[in-house]
């Protein structure tokens, strides 16, 4: 059995001290692919740098609603140009984040539709950030800025108005850690509001360890607990949920 991480940040310090040595782990325990996340001109860098060395990994570039304090005009340059690599199979993670910062809500709008257009030109889907934020971030996908590739909603909020309308907007639902937490609202009614063909696991590595392992940190190893919670809630094996979930992300992000 194979599994695919749809997102993960190797590109995080939190691995700096054993970053080779973990990811050599991570592919002989069975995922054997990851997208390796970028949120920042240095990050999406970074991703690149690492991502490099390893056939199995691809990653992301963009700038996200939390690291746009210093935001210029010629970041979204910037960030076309490494969106240009080779390894980079997405535009994201891109968004709005009300949770942590709500006095720059236009910026924040601004930069996700820019990079959505960086996205259409480039012919790459997105990976969406939305915290709090649910109504306008559904806002710009209706109304304001069509996106040819689509993409995903990553570590995507248990709420099911997002769900549905985002799985009408034709969109991919990603779903992480917070499935598995005790405390989880709707997790199962969401997990079988998501068609198996319509649906990507990710841990947020190194963020959002899965139970029975949280607190600690999340590496993608602990994306078999994701899969696990699935195929429990809609009654199937755990094989066929790695199976779909592993065909979805290559179909999405266009790897072969
Ligand atoms: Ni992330």
């Amino acid at each position: 059995m194979e599994l695919f991480d749809s997102h993960a940040h190797y590109n995080d310090e939190k691995f700096d001290e054993d970053r080779d040595e973990i990811i050599k782990e991570i592919y002989k325990s069975g995922v054997t692919k990851i997208v390796n996340a970028g949120y920042s001109l240095e990050s999406s860098q970074k991703a690149i740098e690492i991502a490099k060395n390893y056939d199995f990994m691809y990653t992301t570039a963009g700038i996200s609603p939390n690291d746009i304090e210093d935001f210029k005009q010629e970041d979204l340059d910037k960030i076309e140009n490494i969106a240009k690599n080779q390894k980079v199979v997405a535009i994201g993670e891109i968004g709005l984040d009300y949770h942590w910062n709500t006095e720059n809500k236009s910026i924040q709008k601004d930069v996700f539709i820019s990079q959505i257009k960086i996205a259409n030109k480039l012919n790459l889907p997105i990976v969406i950030h939305t915290r709090d934020a649910i109504y306008d971030t559904l806002d710009i996908l209706k109304n304001k800025m069509q996106c040819k590739q689509k993409g995903v909603f990553h570590c995507c909020p248990l709420n099911k108005d997002l769900v549905r309308e985002g799985l009408k907007l034709g969109f991919n639902i990603s779903l992480a850690g917070p499935i598995t937490f005790k405390n989880s609202k709707y997790a199962d009614e969401i997990i079988n509001m998501i068609p198996l063909d319509r649906l990507l696991i990710e841990t947020d590595s190194p963020y959002l360890s899965p139970e029975p392992l949280r607190g600690k940190r999340n590496d993608s190893r602990n994306v078999k607990y994701i899969a696990q919670k699935i195929a429990e809630i809609k009654d199937i094996t755990l094989e066929e949920v790695a199976k779909s979930t592993y065909s979805n992300t290559k179909k999405i992000f266009q790897i072969n």
